[in-house]
């Protein structure tokens, strides 16, 4: 399966999963890395492993559907079957995530359904939890909401601080990016009707 990678920044988990795919028996391909913001680091990294980047930024394009169209038309260009929003800052449109529904995932640093959306680590300390984590989901239309392919839970320590948290999160996810990769590239996970459906996974 050829994979193509969206980033908005960093790309710790573009990279991860750059990594894993390198190995032989990987189920996937990282076959390019688009990117919203042109001086994301993400992409620099991606020329230096000898993928092929694309900088898509929203300022060039009339609307948020325009823009949309033209990663749309980046994607098809470069062969993906699978999307992996890694680090993504953008909502997608609606007619975007219909046409890429049950092959486009996102990794969130939550256990979800907890905490959708930003400064998950700190509402995680706030709300005095002893476990937190990160999820892979199948992308639908609402944010953060897909259904679970994944998830990685973390402890959160006493006298914790959202750094230490945050740094031990990440970590989990760039362990549980890959695997979650795999079992939708294999087709081991898929969506069907709103749900993940498993296949020849016995954990
Ligand atoms: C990660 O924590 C990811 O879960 C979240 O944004 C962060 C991106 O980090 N959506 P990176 O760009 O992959 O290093």
């Amino acid at each position: 399966k050829r994979i193509v990678v969206l980033i908005s920044g960093r790309g710790s988990n573009m990279a991860a999963l750059i990594e894993a795919a390198r190995e032989a028996d990987y189920p996937a391909e990282i076959v390019g890395v688009i990117s919203d913001q042109p001086d994301a680091a993400g992409l620099k990294a991606a020329e230096s492993f000898h993928i092929a980047t694309r900088a898509i930024p929203r300022r060039d394009h009339a609307s948020k559907q325009a823009h949309d169209a033209a990663i749309d038309a980046a994607l098809r260009k470069m062969g993906a079957d699978i999307v992996c929003l890694a680090g993504y800052m953008r909502l997608l449109t609606p007619g975007f995530v219909d046409k890429w529904l049950g092959r486009m995932i996102n990794i969130h640093p939550s256990l979800l359904p907890m905490f959708k959306g930003l400064d998950t680590h700190k509402r995680a300390l706030d709300a005095g939890l002893r476990v937190h984590g990160c999820t892979v989901h199948f992308v639908t239309r609402d944010m953060d909401d897909g259904p679970v392919v994944a998830q990685a839970a973390v402890p959160v320590l006493t006298n914790d601080t959202e750094e230490r948290l945050t740094a031990r999160v990440l970590k989990a996810e760039h362990k549980l990016y890959p695997l979650a990769l795999a079992l939708v590239a294999s087709g081991k996970a898929r969506m069907e009707a709103g749900r993940t459906v498993f296949e020849g996974v016995d954990h």
